[in-house]
């Protein structure tokens, strides 16, 4: 979710959308995000949009939370009315801490989303959940609710690093939790890890690698630490009392998780996401990258539907508010330009193994490819074939391949 957002025009009260974005509702497929804005304490590091129960205050509960959402819910039925989207493809229950509401709660929010417009019969869906906050008997409910693939934030196998990014469960519980979910029935199973925290040893991450590979999930994210403004982790670096992450540390980082992942059987398919087999890639995640259409419930969820973009009031008491008025939770929203749409279709295709056409660069682009293409971050056979993609190099330097290809 970027930090900074468009100013955007007003979303009418009815949600309604524009005739021309409801044209081919789900042509690219279809996708349903929900935002469960909880969290049991934060994360030093975090800055997603998530309450604690003190800083919730009033107007807003967990208790109320899911027919909350099955009220914006049926206002997205209302506005796609005359023009639903075929089936659902994928579900993605992020947050937050998903798994802090009953899982009958997750399991009525699914059912609602099938009654509202049809689940297709293979469809992927996902939760997060904090290691901590699932149990064997959670996850079998949610298995037998309909849930398909569960992605659990590990971070690291190290407590020392667990300790400075303030996460609750102890070291060894999210893999742990992953083979209690792979018991209750999921097939796909993703492990979240963070590197380059500052006290993270080449060794800590070679450990929480080999945990992950032990582990027998078949999706694992890796992300470079982010310090975000804000942040409590981000004064603590700015008072002396933790270091500032360094890009060569980081580097090296994704490095080792290539060499570790691949020599396990894993391919990257996009920059920080590697799985085992083709059916393991997150295809909720590849709807987002490559242009299909999303409802996002949940306060501040952004949604994307034939080429309008926008996105809910962050405050969960903000977003009842509204919806117990009968009226849209959308804050604001934007039709993208056709350069806009360049730019991100650029952006995040170019992350993927599957690459970008080169086709679509302007003469720009194209020359910014064979510069890159010369510099060795991008793959020569792929180019051959008339796609940029990156090679490992490029996969370090993706933004700055990114920046040489748009105008
Ligand atoms: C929406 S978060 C939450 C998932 C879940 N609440 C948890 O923490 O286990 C999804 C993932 O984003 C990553 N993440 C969040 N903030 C980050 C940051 N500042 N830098 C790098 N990764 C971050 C973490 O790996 C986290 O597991
Ligand atoms: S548990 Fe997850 S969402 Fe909640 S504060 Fe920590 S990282 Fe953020």
């Amino acid at each position: 979710m970027p930090g900074v957002l468009p100013e955007g025009e007003p979303v009418p009260a009815d949600g309604s959308l524009p005739a021309t974005a409801t044209r081919a509702v789900g042509a690219r497929g279809f996708g349903v995000y929900v935002h469960v804005p909880f969290c049991a304490s934060r994360c030093g590091y975090c800055d997603f949009n998530t309450y604690t129960a003190d800083e919730l205050g009033g107007g807003a509960s967990r208790e109320g939370y899911a027919d909350t959402v099955l009220a914006e819910l049926a206002l997205a039925a209302r506005v796609l009315g005359d023009a639903p989207p075929p089936r659902v493809d994928t579900v993605f229950v992020g947050g937050g801490t998903p798994t802090l509401l009953p899982a009958d709660d997750l399991a009525r929010i699914l059912d609602g989303i099938d009654r509202a417009w049809g689940l297709a019969a293979d469809a992927e869906v996902t939760t997060e959940a904090n290691p901590e906050s699932v149990t064997p008997e959670s996850l079998k409910t949610l298995r037998a609710a309909g849930y398909t693939r569960i992605s659990l934030g590990m971070q690291s196998a190290a407590p020392g690093v667990l300790a400075i990014l303030d996460r609750r469960h102890r070291a060894g519980r999210a893999t742990e939790a992953a083979r209690e979910a792979r018991d209750a029935g999921f097939d796909h199973v993703n492990l979240d890890l963070i590197y380059g925290t500052p006290g993270e040893s080449a060794d800590d991450f070679a450990a929480s690698l080999a945990q992950v590979v032990a582990a027998g999930v078949d999706h694992v994210s890796a992300y470079a630490l982010i310090v975000e403004d804000g942040t409590r982790l981000a004064a603590r670096m700015r008072r002396g009392e933790l270091a500032y992450p360094s890009d060569d540390v980081a580097a090296d980082r994704y490095l080792a998780a290539e060499a570790a992942l691949g020599a396990a059987g894993f391919s990257w398919y996009e920059v920080s996401n590697w799985a085992r087999t083709p059916a393991a890639r997150c295809r909720h995640n590849l709807l987002y990258w490559t242009g299909g259409d999303w409802w996002g419930l949940g306060p501040g969820a952004h949604s994307h539907v034939g080429g309008v973009r926008w996105w809910n009031v962050k405050h969960p008491a903000a977003y009842a508010k509204r919806l117990a008025a009968g009226e849209s939770p959308g804050l604001a929203r934007e039709v993208l330009t056709p350069d806009e749409a360049h730019t991100e279709d650029v952006m995040l295709r170019l992350r993927l193994a599957s690459g970008l056409p080169l086709a679509v660069l302007d003469d720009a682009g194209r020359a910014g490819a064979r510069r890159a293409l010369a510099d060795g971050l991008l793959d020569p056979a792929g180019y051959a074939a008339g796609r940029a993609v990156l090679t490992l190099r490029g996969r370090l330097l993706a933004d700055a391949v990114v920046r040489d290809l748009l105008p």
